[in-house]
């Protein structure tokens, strides 16, 4: 169906949220490999917002910004027509929202709405890609040791409820939404379902994931203290989108994350990269509690062409633009 799609230079895509971690790094390697890309923004008047996009390689000739929310009906209409492929990657990513209902959950699901039905309006639409998370796959404990997370996992609602878990209730019920509405509409959607994801950002201001590795370095609250999550590298998940889009016969959910590590394993891994592998003071105190460690699958997403690569490159990267920043502090680093 979109073979050929890969060799068509300056084919049409648009980026939702492209301002963001995961969707800069996108929009940069769909410029490399010589895309035209609308991407969406909330504010393109917002200089710290958009500046590290255009002044990505080729952004002059072939990146266009276009203003819309999530919130706003209609508002993904223009940026989506003319579009050969769209990437769905804008929702709020916030571990502790003030209104679950109205931070995370509503503009999660009715975002993810307005995009596809921006999409069926379209007569000249490929395939929609939409960025979902290992939070709609596996937040329960699944997690006996040993166990093999797929695909054909889903997160349960009501361990998310209990658990105050908003972030992956949003993602869980947004992904589930996308399934039923292009079933109904006969929209060709492959999902990406991407675990923690490390990597040097390119936007001026700290996502959310580098921000965790930020607060457990540092000894702040982290959801990382407490569960084993699976990691992955942030230019593995863009290679990952773009085999979504590219490749004819990729359908369905695919994982992408591999290495699980509870809170000691990425300490031991953390350490090995920060120069001088000091322990940060407050683990010394209080050891960090190990937590069961499942398994994840790739295998579906090795079919589609992707081998991830060590998880210690990704968050090397992280590391370094931290160190760079000055955001972490003297004890840690000697
Ligand atoms: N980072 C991870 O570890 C991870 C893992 C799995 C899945 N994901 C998923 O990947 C996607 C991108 O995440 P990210 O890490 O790149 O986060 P991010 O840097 O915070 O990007 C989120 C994007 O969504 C946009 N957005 C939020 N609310 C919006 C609204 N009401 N209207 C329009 N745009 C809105 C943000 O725009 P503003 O800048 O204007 O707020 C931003 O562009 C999300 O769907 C997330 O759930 C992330």
């Amino acid at each position: 169906m979109l073979s050929g799609l890969k060799n068509q230079l300056m084919a049409l895509v648009c980026v939702t949220g492209g301002n963001g971690f995961i969707a800069s790094w996108l929009i940069k390697r769909l410029l490399e490999r010589g895309y035209t890309v609308r991407a969406t923004v909330r504010d393109p008047g917002n200089l710290r917002k958009i500046a590290h996009l255009q002044n990505l390689p080729h952004a002059s000739e072939r990146l266009e910004l276009v203003k819309a929310d999530l919130l706003n009906e209609g508002s993904f209409d223009t940026a989506v027509e003319g579009c050969e492929g769209v990437f769905h990657v804008a929702s709020p990513v916030n571990f502790v929202p003030d209104n679950p209902e109205e931070d995370l959950i509503i503009p999660a699901i009715e975002g993810t709405l307005n995009v596809l039905n921006a999409c069926a309006k379209s007569n000249c639409l490929k395939r929609v890609v939409l960025t979902s998370s290992m939070a709609a796959v596996s937040t329960q404990t699944l997690a006996k040791s040993g166990f093999i997370v797929d695909e054909s996992c889903w997160s349960d609602p009501d361990y998310c409820k209990e658990r105050n878990r908003w972030y992956a209730l949003s993602k869980l019920l947004a992904e589930q939404r996308a399934w039923e509405f292009a079933k109904e509409k006969g929209l060709d959607l492959v999902v990406l379902n991407p675990g923690f994801i490390a990597g040097r950002p390119l936007q001026d201001s700290l996502d959310v994931a580098t921000e965790e590795v930020l607060n457990f370095l540092t000894g702040q609250d982290s959801l990382t203290k407490d569960s084993a999550f699976a990691w992955v590298g942030v230019k593995d998940v863009v290679e990952a989108h773009i085999l979504a889009l590219e490749v004819p016969m990729a359908s369905g959910r695919y994982i992408c994350a591999e290495q699980v590590m509870d809170a000691p394993t990425l300490l031991q891994v953390l350490q090995k990269i920060i120069p001088g592998h000091a322990v940060p003071p407050k683990y010394v105190a209080n050891p960090l509690p190990p937590a069961t460690l499942y398994k994840v699958s790739t295998e579906k997403l090795k079919k589609l062409g992707l081998t991830l690569g060590p998880i210690e490159d990704a968050l090397k990267e992280t590391v370094d633009y931290l160190l760079g920043k000055g955001l972490l502090p003297k004890e840690i680093q000697t």
